[in-house]
């Protein structure tokens, strides 16, 4: 069998077994199969789903790692593949069957041509993005130790296979949620005067944090605040005492970050103050933004040149990927891979073409050599 059918059949069994964050047990089995059966060393770390893995030059060097996410989604197959999920409402809908079976042919190249490297490639197999938790547990876990730059991707449906998307700086949001809890007086829906009504104070609160990206943040910086939820009241006749908000925030910039949560707090306070009311303000920092660094961007054209990819400048995503704790802690790089879908991330028919496969495979490894051979 040679390396394309070799992925294509390591895809199709992930996609077929699925498994939510933090249980991916029969994945991580299958990974650590097929990388031992390359001979290739996995490394003893306190992990109860995940692979963390190395491939050791011969030639001293950095050491360097590469990510790939490897949990699915409670979704519900649709997409008609012969291999198509025997979890029952659990899916890999997000690709990430395509991410693992990538960086295991990475590996299984470079391993093969470990005696002529430099350095120290580490394949993390992270579980848990979906979540958002898995790349700081993997971290606590030491998985992040020694490693000098990270880099990673994601499939991304909207490019066709043989192209790639980079761009240097911000490309995913940072994640960030609110919540608030409006403290009124409840009474006689006939009688407001005597009450002080937290839904029609949310509802002022809900029109004016519209105002803070269209008014009070410049234009040219993205942002977005959305409201999620609002609940309050449990019947037709009654003021109820409290509203309870919540919702979330995405920017691709440090300080707008932290001017939008300041000026969130001051109309909030101040609203709610405004109309006699109480109210509490939480917000908690979720995801910083995914940030690629300049020392990148340059080998990363480059090798994808000589791969005989195209380059394409990457479309920025609100989306969050938690791959941005690992660029919080070293120099990084990640970047869209075309996989040509026909469906957005998420979706229930979710298909990508698996002719992308071998040579995403065949580029990461020939960028792991070009970096560690430039040294970091
Ligand atoms: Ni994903």
């Amino acid at each position: 069998m040679n390396l394309e059918q070799q992925l294509i059949q390591y895809r199709r069994e992930l996609h077929r077994f699925p498994e939510l964050s933090m249980q991916e047990y029969q994945t991580t089995q299958r990974i650590r199969t097929w990388l031992s059966e390359a001979g290739i060393t996995i490394l003893d770390l306190p992990l109860k789903t995940g692979v963390v893995a190395e491939v050791r030059g011969s030639l001293p060097g950095a050491t360097i790692a590469l990510r790939a996410d490897i949990d699915a989604l409670p979704i519900v197959e649709q997409s008609g593949v012969e291999f198509s999920s025997e979890n029952p409402g659990v899916m890999h809908a997000c690709g990430h069957d395509f991410h693992t079976a990538v960086m295991v042919g990475a590996a299984i190249l470079l391993q093969q041509e470990r005696e002529q490297m430099r350095g120290t490639v580490r394949f993390l197999f992270q579980p848990a993005e979906e979540d958002a938790n898995g790349a700081k547990w993997l971290t606590e876990q030491g998985a992040m130790e020694a490693i000098q730059a990270v880099f990673g991707f994601h499939n991304r449906p909207n490019l066709p296979v043989g192209v790639i998307g980079v761009r240097e700086g911000a490309l995913m949001a940072s994640v960030d949620r609110f919540e608030l809890t409006i403290t009124g007086i409840s009474g006689h829906a006939g009688m407001p005067e005597n009450c002080i009504d937290p839904i029609a104070i949310g509802s002022q609160i809900v029109m004016a944090l519209q105002t803070i990206v269209s008014r009070r943040i410049s234009s040219l910086d993205n942002a977005v605040i959305s409201v999620t939820r609002f609940s309050a009241g449990n019947t037709w006749n009654v003021i109820p005492g409290e509203a309870h908000l919540e919702g979330t925030v995405r920017t691709f910039q440090k300080d707008v970050r932290a001017r939008i949560s300041e000026l969130m707090r001051e109309l909030i306070e101040n609203i709610a103050a405004a109309n006699g009311a109480k109210v509490q303000f939480k917000w908690n920092e979720c995801l910083p933004m995914v940030n690629n660094s300049s020392l990148f961007t340059s080998i990363i054209k480059q090798v994808a040149n000589e791969a005989g990819l195209r380059v394409v400048e990457a479309e920025r995503s609100l989306g969050g990927e938690d791959f941005a704790y690992f660029q919080a802690l070293v120099p990084g790089f990640f970047l869209w891979i075309g996989v040509d879908g026909d469906q957005e991330w998420h979706h229930p028919a979710y298909r990508l073409s698996e002719a992308a496969l071998e040579i995403s495979a065949r580029y990461w490894a020939l960028l792991a050599r070009a970096v560690l051979e430039k040294g970091i």
